[in-house]
This record gives C-alpha cells, structure tokens and sequence, in this order.
C-alpha cells in the first residue's frame, strides 16, 4: 500500500495562536499534539515536528526503533544546567553513565530510602499548624527535594533547601526558554532574569561541587549513598567519573527527581480533596496498615490504594509533559513514514486521554489502576516513566516515594482546597499548575 501523507495539523492560522506558540511554547505544542489523533505533523520554518499519541507507534518508537532516534535537540537547553547528565546525553556517553548510575537505583537501595521518605512526610505535616494555609507546590517542592537529597545523598539539606529550590526552580524557568519570553515588553527585563538565573546556575554548581569535594575528602570506605556509589563507581574496563560528569549526575537527579514528583503530588492532593471518598479510603487503608504494625524498614512498603491514587494523578498529569525524539534515519509506522531529521513528540498527557483505553478520560478514578485493570492496559498506553532504554531510571524510586507521601499524609493530615476557581496548567519542563494552589491543613488525631 502506498504511504500516506502524515495529516497536518492547523497551527499558526490566527495571530492568537501566534502568540500562544511565542508566549509559551509548552503549552502550544501540548494543545497541538493534544489534537493529533493517532499522529499528526506541523512545519515551522526548518522545525518539522510530529506528533505520535498511538500506543502501538510510541511503542516502536521508544522501544523496537529506539536506536533510530536521539533526544530531540531542545532537550539539550538543559545541559546549560544538567552538563552531560543522563536526562540529555546520546550514545557512548550515556551508555557509559547509564550504567554506572544504575546500581544506585537497584530494587535494595530503594527499600533502604523509604523510612527517608515517610521520616521526610511526618516532618513536613509537624512543620504545619492546624489550620494553616499552605502553598501545595511550594510545600510539595520542599518536601521532594528534601527527600531525593538525604536519599541519594545522606545528607540533611533543611537549611539549604528553600535557597536551593529556588535557584533549581529559577535554573529551570530559565533553561526552558522562559526568561527569554518575547512577550516581556522590557529588554532589560530579560537581561535581569538571564542574570539571576545565570547566579542561580552557579551557586548550585558551587553546593553540588563543594559536597563532591568533602566526599572525596572523606577516607574510603566512605558510605552506600548515591554520591558515595558514583564516586566509586567503575565500568568493566576501570574508567569511572570524573568529578565533573559526577556534577552532572548529581544535578541532573536534583533537577529529575524533584519537581516531576513535587508536581504529581501537587495535583494528586489538589484532585483527592474534591473527592471524599477517595480521602476517607486512603485514610482507612492508612489506618489498618498502622494498626495491624506495618512498618516501612526492609520489607517493601505496601499501601496499594495509594499507590493507585498515585498512578491515577500521573496518568491526568504525568511529571513531564512530553517526551521528545530526533528521528536519525527514516522510520515506518503503519502507512506513515518519519522522515530521518525530523523531531517526535510524544506527550503523555495527551497519550493517557485516549478514551478507548482510558473511558471517561478525565475521570480521576484509582480503580483504573487495580492488579487486573492495570495489567489489561496495552503497552504503550500508559508512559508517565516512558518506556524503553530511555525510561526514567528514577521510576521505582518515584512509585516508591509517592506511595509513602500520600499514605503518611493520610494518616496525619487532610488538605482542604481554598483556592478559588479551577486551576489549569502551566506546562513548563513539567506540567505545574498554572497559579498558586492554597490548601489548610486539618491534622487528624491519632486517638
Ligand atoms: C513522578 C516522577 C517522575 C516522572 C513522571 C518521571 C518521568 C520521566 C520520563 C518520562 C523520562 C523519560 C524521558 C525520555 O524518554 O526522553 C525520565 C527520565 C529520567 N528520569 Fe524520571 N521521572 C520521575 C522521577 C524521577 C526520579 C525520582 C528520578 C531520580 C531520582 C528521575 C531521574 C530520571 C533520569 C536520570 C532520567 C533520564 C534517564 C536516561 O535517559 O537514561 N526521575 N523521567
């Protein structure tokens, strides 16, 4: 059968789309490849993109094809930030990082961070009054990156982490084009934030430098953290990193591991708080596992309602919002051909809304997520981790880290929406919520 030609899709027909596409150019790709179907292309000058939501075509294209693509250029801004590190790097070099970082990832190492996480929760619900207001995404900011830093890295980084996730937050505004935003009217406007987000960049580099120097200072045996195994960690042939790819590293994971969780959590307890029976069953589930003495140490920490609640808000709002590919030579897909040089976006958001697997889309509903319902799903059609050599390495850690969050909350605490209106999204590196969200803390006794 002859190939087909990949339906284009309307993008720049209005001067209002116009903008969208300079103001925020997350957010236009989101609503083009939202409305692609199957597949969809659109041309913008040299940038041909095209847009996959299929499950069976992103299957060839993360997994069966994988070596026929490379990540999408505009993924590299982030190494301005990240260097070398894995969420950017193609071929020998990643490879070769890869894996070496793998075995700080290892199924035991997870099970030795999760009374981090659920010790990093009860903090964070005593570090509230009753009653208080709180800013979700700030607190769920705080919350991550406090966790990714004492797990990967031992170390306590309270004092540090307000200061520490702003500048990440800045760095990451920053690399993902933001303060170059055309629609700011003032120049000086934009050289100020470049300046800001330049000194963010630098005094991370400076934390994260500083902490490698003190480890190598350290006489070995040092310890079993994740800087202590990348510092010791050696491929077949004796190369191991060097202190600047294990700068990389340790950035890219703070950058990885940190917001993508903050933002599932944030919309997680946004959505949960419309939903009282969702709320009373997490608290139920939270409840009989303390009674019957489940503890968290080196058995696997089991609270399966969570964890479908958790699964649930990443499928409507997975961390990322896209995932994106260069194609290196042509590829088919069914009557369809990717043409070597042009880039793939394959976003979850919109791969997840496909209402012949999903019904009801829009439904937050955990039941989706129960043994059977789950192992029905086809491949492909639920990616918030990607699939594939790429997927995120982090998967285990972040379903663990979830699961954790969202039980020990409901033992402690109930978060009750006061933010007016509906909240829409931001998309951005991750899929953050496009204004603040306020909700007050109502502790539960344990009586
Ligand atoms: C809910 C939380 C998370 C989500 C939704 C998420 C999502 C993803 C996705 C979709 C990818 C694949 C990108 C691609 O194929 O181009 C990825 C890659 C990656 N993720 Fe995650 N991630 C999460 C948490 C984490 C955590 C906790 C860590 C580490 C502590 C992490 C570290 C990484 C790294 C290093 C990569 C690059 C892997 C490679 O290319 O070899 N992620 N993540």
């Amino acid at each position: 059968m002859a190939d087909h030609k990949i339906p284009t899709l309307g993008t720049f027909r209005s001067l209002s789309s116009l903008l969208e596409a300079f103001k925020n150019p997350s957010a236009f790709l989101l609503r083009l490849s939202c409305a692609a179907g199957d597949i969809g292309q659109f041309k913008a000058g040299p940038v041909h993109i095209i847009c996959v939501n299929r499950p069976e075509w992103v299957h060839t294209i993360l997994v069966e094809q994988a070596s026929a693509f490379r990540k999408m250029p505009a993924v590299k801004t982030l190494s301005v930030f990240t260097g070398d590190g894995l969420l950017v790097s193609d071929g020998t070099t990643w490879a070769r990082h890869r894996r070496l970082v793998a075995p700080a990832f290892h199924r035991q190492r997870i099970l030795a961070y999760q009374e981090v996480a659920a010790q990093a929760a009860r903090e964070t619900i005593a570090s509230w009054q009753d009653g208080q207001v709180i800013d979700l995404e700030r607190e769920m900011k705080r919350l991550t990156l406090t966790i990714v830093g004492r797990a990967l890295f031992t170390r306590d980084v309270n004092e540090i982490a307000d200061g520490f996730s702003r500048d990440v937050d800045c760095a990451l505004d920053y690399v993902n084009g933001l303060s170059g935003r055309v629609t700011l009217p003032l120049v000086r406007s934009i050289a100020r934030r470049n300046r800001e987000a330049l000194a963010a960049i630098a005094r991370v580099d400076a934390t994260v430098r500083s902490l490698i120097r003190a480890r190598r200072a350290q006489p070995a045996p040092r310890g079993d953290d994740f800087l202590d195994m990348l510092l010791a960690a050696q491929t077949e042939d004796r190369e191991s990193l060097t202190d600047d790819e294990v700068r990389d590293e340790v950035i890219t994971m703070f950058v990885a591991g940190h917001e993508t969780v903050a933002t599932v959590l944030t919309w997680l307890f946004y959505l949960v708080a419309r939903l009282p029976e969702v709320q009373a069953r997490l608290e139920r589930e939270a409840r009989e596992a303390c009674a019957a003495g489940d503890t968290q140490n080196s058995a696997p920490f089991q609270r399966p309602y969570a964890l479908r609640v958790y699964k649930e808000a990443m499928r409507l709002y997975p961390g990322g919002f896209t995932i994106g590919r260069e194609a290196i030579r042509d590829v088919r897909l069914g009557n369809y051909i990717i043409p070597a040089g042009a880039w793939v976006m394959i976003s979850p958001y919109s791969v997840h809304r496909n209402p012949a697997i999903f019904p009801e889309p829009e439904r937050f509903n955990p039941e989706r997520f129960a043994l059977e319902n789950e192992q029905a799903l086809p491949r492909a059609g639920y990616i918030p981790f990607g699939i594939g050599p790429r997927a995120c390495i982090g998967g285990q850690f972040a379903l663990m880290e979830g699961q954790i969050v969202v039980s020990t909350f409901a033992q402690h605490a109930r978060l009750v929406n006061v933010t007016p209106g509906e909240v829409g999204i931001r998309p951005l590196v991750t899929l953050r919520p496009s204004r603040k969200i306020e909700m007050r803390v109502e502790k539960i006794s344990s009586d």
